[in-house]
This record gives C-alpha cells, sequence and structure tokens, in this order.
C-alpha cells in the first residue's frame, strides 16, 4: 500500500455501497475496479479505495489504516458504544459531511398485536439487536429494565423464534417490519450516510488531496439540491416572484426582445423546486418556467 495515496473505505456490498461509488464518481474520480475487490485504484487523484465490511469502517478509521471513510451513522455510533462511548470513542472518526442518503432509522418493534403505550412498555422484555450499545445507551437513558438479546443478523425473525419479544433494527422502508408481522414503537436513531475524516494527524500531502476532494464533495451535495430556475414575467410581478424563489439571493433579470414590460429571471435556487412551488409562480404572473438541474459547483 502506498502511503502517499489516501485511503477510503467504503462499504463493499450493501446499503451504502452503490450511492458511495456514484458520490466518488460525482466528485470525478475515475475509478479502476480490480478483481480481488478489496482494493479500488483511482486513475486521476492519487486515492485507493478499501471495499470492506460496513462495520469495519470505523476500526480502520481509528487504526489510521482508512483516512476517510463512508459510513451509516448507526454504525460509527454502535463502534464508539461499544468502545466505551462517545468522548472516549475509539473510532476518533470526525464527521465532515451528513451525505443524505441511505436514511433509515434505528427503532424498536414489537409483534403487532402487543399492546404497547410508551417506552415503559419494553421493561421486562427480551429485546434482539444487532446494535447492542446502542439498545443500552436508550434503555439505560430511559431508566428501563430489559434483556438485550445481541444476534448478529435476521433479527426480525427473533420473536418468531421465541428468541425475544421484541427487536431493534434498521428501519427504511418498513417491508421487513410488515413481512414479519412486526410494529415500530420507538425510534433510538436517525441514521444516513456519513463521510468520517480520521482524528490522528496525517501528512501535508494526503492533507491537500483530502482538501481537493472535501471541496469536490462539497460541491455534489450543493448541486444535487440546487437548480437553475428560467421563467419570463411582467416586470410588475417580479417583485412577487422574487419572494417565491426558494432559497436564491439575487436573480439575474434580462429584457426581453421586444415586450418593454416582461423580463426574463434566471435564479440559482439552493433549496428543492417541488411542483408546488412552480405552480406559485405562475400564479405570480410568471410563463415559460424551466427548472435545470446543475452538474457541478464550485463557489
Ligand atoms: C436492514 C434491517 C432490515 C432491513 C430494513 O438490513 O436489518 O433487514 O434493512 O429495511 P426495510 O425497512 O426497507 O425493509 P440491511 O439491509 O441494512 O442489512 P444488514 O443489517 O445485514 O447490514
Ligand atoms: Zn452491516
Amino acid at each position: 500500500m502506498d502511503k502517499k495515496r489516501l485511503r477510503i473505505a467504503i462499504q463493499k456490498s450493501g446499503r451504502l455501497s452503490d450511492d458511495s461509488m456514484a458520490l466518488l464518481w460525482a466528485a470525478g474520480l475515475s475509478i479502476s475496479r480490480s478483481k480481488d475487490g478489496l482494493f479500488y485504484r483511482v486513475e486521476n487523484l492519487p486515492v485507493d479505495l478499501l471495499l470492506v465490511r460496513d462495520d469495519d469502517i470505523p476500526r480502520l478509521i481509528g487504526d489510521g489504516i482508512a483516512d476517510l471513510g463512508i459510513v451509516g451513522r448507526n454504525v460509527l455510533e454502535e463502534y464508539d458504544e461499544a468502545n466505551g462511548g462517545p468522548g472516549t470513542a475509539k473510532s476518533d472518526g470526525k464527521v465532515l459531511y451528513s451525505l443524505g442518503f441511505s436514511k433509515c432509522r434505528l427503532a424498536i418493534a414489537v409483534p403487532e398485536q402487543t399492546g404497547y403505550t410508551s417506552a415503559e412498555s419494553l421493561a421486562g422484555l427480551r429485546i434482539a439487536t444487532t446494535y447492542p450499545g446502542l439498545l443500552n445507551r436508550f434503555l439505560k437513558a430511559g431508566g428501563i429494565e430489559a434483556e438485550i438479546v445481541a444476534m448478529h443478523g435476521s433479527v426480525e425473525v427473533a420473536p418468531r423464534l421465541g428468541l425475544a419479544d421484541a427487536i431493534c433494527d434498521l428501519v427504511a422502508t418498513g417491508a421487513t417490519l410488515e413481512a414479519n408481522g412486526l410494529k415500530a414503537v420507538e425510534t433510538i436513531l436517525e441514521c444516513e450516510a456519513l463521510l468520517v475524516g480520521t482524528g490522528k494527524p496525517i501528512t501535508t500531502e494526503k492533507q491537500q488531496i483530502q482538501d481537493r476532494l472535501l471541496a469536490r464533495i462539497d460541491g455534489v451535495l450543493a448541486s444535487r439540491e440546487t437548480k437553475y430556475i428560467m421563467l419570463n414575467a411582467p416586470l410588475s410581478a417580479l417583485p412577487d416572484i422574487r419572494k417565491l424563489l426558494p432559497g436564491s439571493a439575487a436573480p439575474t433579470v434580462i429584457p426581453l426582445e421586444g415586450s418593454a414590460d416582461m423580463v426574463a429571471v434566471h435564479a440559482v435556487c439552493r433549496e428543492s423546486v417541488f411542483w408546488e412551488t412552480l405552480e406559485d409562480l405562475k400564479g405570480a404572473g410568471a410563463s415559460a418556467i424551466l427548472v435545470v438541474p446543475i452538474e457541478k459547483m464550485m463557489v
């Protein structure tokens, strides 16, 4: 392994992998896949990708084997709980960005027929989970005495097997819970993919590569939400229309050839543009409204 190349750990296969690769690709990394599937080399920047199990990413960062990692908040916080809790966290991971993908929640679920009023209803129950650290943190904070049944997977079948009375697991669409006759009753943690950096010092060379990469990732994340809006409007409607343009500073206003009281308005909008926004703009007098995605931006 070349010590001069920045190493980024990403999940080999699973919930985060496709979007992690897509993010790095959008940041301009040209990634050549290797046969062993463990290291991918980036051709146009001194960067190597480490393809690993997501659960291993906090340790790789903590040990300084990887400089950056893309990992779910659930995995990072569970690792830190298991290694002494935040503050004494062994991952030493610094969250650099919330990446906005792989959103899910860590929730406690019980069989549909189970009566449930509040977290106190969990007292005395056996709860199966692959997140014993986070579950323990939640139970302790609420002063609830329950038994944690630590598992390595397939937690959702534990109640049917008689192994547990409840589960604590990730819920994204809710399909897994529904298929197993379970209902979510408490949310323990809202999760999404995070870009995590090492708390350890890195070389100046690596720092420069990292700064460059982070600026690009910043641009990718900003441009995902950002849209370019173009529309025509009567001059008199301009004040109302400016108020409706979501998250835009000063729009460009251009006269329209041949019509003295009409202008074209161009604006970069830094918030989601919904159909409702377009309807409101039209209601305010705008016409020929175009919403265009922005491919790249650097501010
Ligand atoms: C999680 C969880 C459930 C499923 C929930 O597993 O354990 O099986 O996702 O998603 P749903 O609400 O959309 O049905 P994941 O795919 O993350 O795999 P892992 O827990 O084995 O890493
Ligand atoms: Zn996993």
